[in-house]
């Protein structure tokens, strides 16, 4: 089977400007990612690696170049399509988890799916079955500072999931683990990667950056 092109980027630049000077943090980018790739981002501190994961997710957009996500030319489609577009396609997995304290495990992974308009027994339901699946099913009621790291980083992973993405986009996940707990959440990853997910993570662990099919280098905002 012929690889299909998921993202295609095309000179990505990203400049941000303070009061007297604009400075480049991406410079032309250009990167593709095919369907149910696999790919980790490698690169020191600063090199641009979370610059590069938002805008593939667009959280953030790119001062110049072209980013085609699924044969669409993200930068022509409005902000509210993008917000559709990053709410079904995209799941993020942060390296801080970013769960909301004050509600609950199954509330905060059935989050995303109240902004896409999914009914309340429906989304209770899946939310139930993917917290199952990241083996937290006793732990629904209980909230993300009870848990220990390991497990509200599976909390995010299933959130994730919520909306069904076809595409996972992880930033340092396994950054504020211990190793057993990151190596959890890597086979997660590889066994999304296997039920055909796309998966891009950034990563300057390089035991974590072999476990991908490819390893994309980044270095002063420039691929390497
Ligand atoms: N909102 C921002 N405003 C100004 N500079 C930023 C902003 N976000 C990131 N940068 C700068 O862009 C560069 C790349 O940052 P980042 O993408 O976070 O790198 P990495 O994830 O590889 O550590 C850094 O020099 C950082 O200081
Ligand atoms: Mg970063």
């Amino acid at each position: 089977m012929k690889k299909q092109p998921v993202i295609i980027l095309t000179d990505i630049t990203k400049d941000y400007a303070s009061e007297d000077m604009v400075t480049r943090v991406l410079h032309e980018i250009s990167f593709r990612v095919n369907v149910g790739e696999f790919v980790a981002i490698t690169g020191p501190s600063g090199s641009g690696k979370s610059t590069l994961l938002h805008i593939i997710g667009l959280l953030d957009l790119a001062t110049s170049g072209t980013y085609f996500l699924h044969e669409k030319d993200v930068t022509k489609l409005t902000e509210d399509q993008q917000a559709s577009v990053r709410n079904n396609e995209i799941g993020f997995v942060f390296q801080s988890f970013n769960l909301l304290q004050k509600a609950n495990v199954l509330d905060n992974v059935v989050l995303p799916a109240i902004y896409a308009g999914t009914g309340k027994a429906v989304r209770e339901t899946k939310g139930r079955t993917l917290l199952e699946k990241v083996g937290l099913a006793d732990h629904l009621l209980k909230r993300p500072n009870q848990l220990s790291g390991g497990q509200q980083q599976r909390v995010a992973i299933a959130r994730a999931l919520m909306n069904d993405p076809s595409i996972i986009l992880a930033d340092e996940p396994t950054g504020n683990l211990d190793t057993t707990s990151g190596r959890d959440v890597m086979e997660i990853l590889k066994s999304l990667h296997k039920e055909g997910k796309t998966i891009v993570v950034i990563t300057h662990d390089a035991s974590i950056a072999n476990q991908a099919e490819r390893i994309v280098k980044l270095r002063d905002g420039r691929i390497v």
